[in-house]
């Protein structure tokens, strides 16, 4: 079988409880201090990683990647650039999300070839059909490839889908996270692309970054949110 093919026999939905879910949700927050002496385990990480994996794309195009940053010297360098990701610097595992640049979501680019032809495997008349809808959707509905800023904003759009079924899978587990956004992105990439290599920024942009690991405190705050009323219209 294809190593791009996802098993999914196994997968069966009709024992689980939503109440599992929905208390992952409660006890999910934006982590403020982590412990820095406790580590995530192996099969917990790779679920986290898993849930990333299966996320939904547009097209199917997985337009991101997972930058997993774990050498410690690199994150006492990036501290520098990030008034808001201090705290997360310190946690068990740190992931910056890259999103991929417009030259690389053409139809023609290598990685979209890569995509369509090996990984999706697309026969050639459904791979018209692909090509014609994306022509529509990149220069008429979304006019993605409008400008370097559009595409970007697009891919990175994915990315976040990506960071919200980590969140939520690392909660389910019991693992504490935080959403950082709190950072200079010219800057941060400079130092992680331009400076250190670790991704060639003509491909990638980092669309946002997160950390995973476990509390050292209880939250400050108490969670807030709008009614259901405030946030639900039905028409
Ligand atoms: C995209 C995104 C970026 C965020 N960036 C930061 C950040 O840089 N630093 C930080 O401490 N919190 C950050 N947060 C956390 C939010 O402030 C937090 O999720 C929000 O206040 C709701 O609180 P809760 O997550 O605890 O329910 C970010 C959240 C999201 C979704």
């Amino acid at each position: 079988m294809s190593q791009y093919i996802v098993e999914t026999k196994q997968a069966n939905v009709s024992n689980l409880k939503r109440e599992d879910l929905l208390n992952a949700m409660l006890y999910r927050h934006a982590c403020k201090k982590f412990d820095p002496t406790k580590i995530i385990g192996h099969e917990d990480w790779s679920a986290i990683l898993e849930a990333a994996r299966l996320t939904p794309t547009s097209l199917g195009f997985e337009p991101f990647k997972l930058l997993v940053i774990q050498n410690k010297e690199i994150r006492q360098r990036m501290a520098e650039f990030g008034w808001g990701i201090q705290a997360g610097l310190e946690a068990s595992h740190f992931v910056a999300i890259l999103a991929r640049k417009k030259q690389e979501i053409q139809f023609d680019s290598p990685y979209i070839r890569h995509m369509v032809d090996e990984v999706k495997q697309l026969p050639e008349d459904i791979q018209d059909l692909y090509k014609g809808f994306y022509k529509r959707f990149t220069e008429e509905d979304y006019k993605t490839f409008e400008s370097e800023r559009a595409a970007f904003d697009w891919t990175s759009k994915q990315a976040y889908i990506v960071l919200g079924n980590m969140l939520t899978m690392a909660a389910y587990e019991g693992i504490d996270s935080c959403p950082l956004e709190g950072f200079h992105q010219d800057n941060m990439t400079a130092l992680l692309g331009d400076e250190l290599g670790l991704f060639d920024t003509k491909e990638f942009g980092i669309a946002v970054m997160a950390a995973f690991g476990y509390r050292a405190e209880e939250p400050r705050r108490p969670k807030t949110r709008r009614t259901m009323d405030e946030i639900v219209e039905i028409i």
